[in-house]
C-alpha cells in the first residue's frame, strides 16, 4: 500500500491505496472516484469496460467517506504537471457509511459544522488549515532548538493567576484551589536563571467571558524567556521569530495556502524590520482616524471621541494601527496600569511599561504580548499588592528576585492567532482542532 503523497514514485505501476471516498462523479461509462487518503487525495478512473461489470456496479452504491481499497496503475495527468490519476483494475469497499455522510457538498452553518468538527476535519480546507499549523509549530520548536533554548515545560495546574484574575479558570484540587495555567511565563522567568534561553510550548487557559473572533478559552501559546536580555532585544528576538515562522510556511506549504485562496504577496512582505512604534505614537494614529471620521459627515460621526490615553487597545484600534503597514507593528510602552503586574516599568517614565504587543498586519491584531520582567523585588511586591494577588501564592516567584536577581525578558505568542493571520481566516475557531470557546466544549 502506498499514500497519495508517493504517487510521482510509481507512476506506471500498479498500486494500493486505502482511504475514503471524498467524491464521485458519473457517467454511463466512466466512474471518476476521488480517493482522499489523509496524506491527500487522488482522482480514480474506472471503466466500464476495464473491471467486471458487477464491480462497476458496485462503485455506483459507495456513498461519500465510505472507506475503500482501490488497486490501479498510476497515471501522470496528461496536461497538468505534478497531477496523477489512478486508472482503476480493483476496487473494494471496507465500510460503507451508515445512512448519509452528514457533510453533504452543500452548504453548513458554522454551528452545524462546528457540532461535527470530528468530520469536519476531514475537509479540504480543514485539512490545509491543520497542515499549516503543523508547520508552524514545527518552525516555532525549531526556531528556539536551534539558537541554544532549552524546552522547560510549565505546569498547567497553578497556585497563581499571571495574567489577571478575571479570566481564571478555577479548578478543585484535592480539596485546594488551582487554576488551569493562563501562562507559563513565571516559571519560565524561574527557568531563565537555570538555563539562561528557555521557552515552554503548551495549552494555556483563558474563561474568556465574550465571544470574539480572536478568544478561545483553551489556546497554544509558545513562550521563550531569556536571561540578561532588555526589551530592545526581545523586540529583536520576535522579529526575528515572525519571519522565521512566515517564510517557512512559504516554503513548505503554498499548496494549502492555495487551497484557502490566502493571497500569498501579503506574508510575502513579512521581512525585516518591523516597524516599532511607541504606544502615544499608535494613540495618535487612533486621534488622526478619529479626527477623520469626525470630518467625514458619516451620520453618528460627531459622536466620535478622542482615544483616552491609558487605555489599552481594542479589536478595532488594533486595526487602525495596524492597517498602516505592510508587516506586523510592534507596539511598546503601554501604560503600566493596563498591563501585568510583573511588567518593568521604564527608567525614563515610570508610568510606562517597558512592554510590547507584535500586531499582525490585515487587522489580525496582538499574535505577541511580551516584555521586560521587573528584577527589583520591592517594587515585584508592591506590583503584586497593587493587583490584589495573593501574596503567598507568589512567594517562589519572589524568590527568583532575592536569589541573584537579573534582567530578564519574553513573550508569548499565540499559535492560534498566528494560524488565522497566515491562513487568512476571520475566526480563530478553525485554526485548532477542537476548539474550546465561550459556548462550545464539544466534540
Ligand atoms: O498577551 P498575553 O496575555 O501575554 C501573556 O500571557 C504573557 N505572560 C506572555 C509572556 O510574556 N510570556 O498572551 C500572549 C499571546 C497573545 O498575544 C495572543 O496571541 C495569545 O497569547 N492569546 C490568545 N489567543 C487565543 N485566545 C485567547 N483567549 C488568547 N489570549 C491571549
Ligand atoms: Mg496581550
Amino acid at each position: 500500500m502506498i499514500t497519495t503523497s508517493a504517487l510521482s514514485e510509481h507512476v506506471g505501476q500498479q498500486v494500493t491505496l486505502r482511504g475514503w471516498l471524498y467524491n464521485r462523479r458519473s457517467s454511463g461509462k466512466v466512474h471518476f472516484l476521488e480517493l482522499r487518503d489523509g496524506a491527500g487525495s487522488v482522482q480514480c478512473v474506472m471503466g466500464k469496460n476495464d473491471v467486471s461489470p458487477e464491480l462497476f456496479a458496485s462503485a455506483d452504491r459507495v456513498s461519500q467517506e465510505s472507506s475503500i481499497e482501490i488497486v490501479g496503475e498510476v497515471k501522470a495527468h496528461p496536461k497538468r504537471p505534478g497531477v496523477f490519476e489512478v486508472a482503476v483494475k480493483d476496487f473494494r469497499v471496507l465500510a460503507l457509511t451508515q445512512g448519509e455522510y452528514p457533510i453533504s457538498p452543500k452548504e453548513h452553518g458554522t454551528d452545524f459544522l462546528m457540532d461535527h468538527r470530528h468530520l469536519w476535519l476531514r475537509s479540504r480546507r480543514q485539512h490545509a488549515i491543520i497542515r499549516v499549523r503543523h508547520t508552524i509549530i514545527q518552525a516555532i520548536r525549531d526556531f528556539f532548538d536551534d539558537r541554544g533554548f532549552t524546552l522547560v515545560d510549565a505546569p498547567i495546574f497553578t497556585p497563581n493567576a499571571c495574567e489577571g484574575t478575571s479570566t481564571l479558570f478555577e479548578t478543585d484540587y484535592h480539596g485546594d484551589k488551582a487554576y488551569l495555567t493562563q501562562s507559563g511565563q513565571l516559571y519560565m522567568e524561574a527557568a531563565a536563571a537555570a538555563f539562561g534561553k528557555a521557552y515552554c510550548f503548551g495549552p494555556t487557559f483563558r474563561a474568556e467571558k465574550s465571544k470574539t473572533r480572536r478568544h478561545l478559552s483553551e489556546f497554544w501559546m509558545v513562550e521563550p524567556e531569556v536571561a540578561f536580555m532588555d526589551l530592545a532585544g526581545d523586540m529583536d528576538l520576535a522579529e526575528d521569530f515572525i519571519c522565521f515562522i512566515v517564510a517557512r510556511v512559504l516554503e513548505h506549504r503554498r499548496p494549502e495556502l492555495a487551497i484557502l485562496e490566502r493571497d500569498v504577496s501579503k506574508l510575502e512582505s513579512v521581512k525585516k524590520p518591523f516597524p516599532r512604534i511607541q504606544y502615544d505614537e499608535a494613540v495618535k494614529i487612533l486621534n488622526e482616524a478619529r479626527a477623520e471620521k469626525r470630518r467625514s459627515g458619516e451620520p453618528g460621526a460627531e459622536e466620535v471621541r478622542d482615544f483616552p490615553w491609558g487605555e489599552d487597545f481594542g479589536a478595532e484600534d488594533e486595526t487602525v494601527i495596524s492597517s498602516r503597514y505592510d508587516r506586523p507593528v510592534m507596539v511598546h510602552r503601554y501604560p503600566a496600569e493596563v498591563k501585568a503586574f510583573y511588567m518593568k516599568k521604564d527608567p525614563s517614565d515610570p508610568r510606562l511599561a517597558l512592554c510590547v504587543d507584535v500586531l499582525a498586519p490585515e487587522g489580525y491584531g496582538e499574535v505577541i504580548g511580551g516584555g521586560q520582567r521587573e528584577d527589583d523585588l520591592a517594587t515585584v511586591e508592591a506590583g503584586i499588592e497593587a493587583h490584589k494577588l495573593p501574596r503567598e501564592a507568589f512567594e517562589w516567584y519572589l524568590d527568583l528576585r532575592r536569589y541573584g536577581s537579573f534582567p530578564h525578558a519574553g513573550f508569548g505568542l499565540g499559535v492560534e492567532r498566528t494560524v488565522a493571520w497566515l491562513c487568512g481566516l476571520p475566526h480563530v475557531r478553525e485554526t485548532i482542532p477542537f476548539p474550546r470557546m465561550l459556548n462550545r466544549l464539544s466534540p
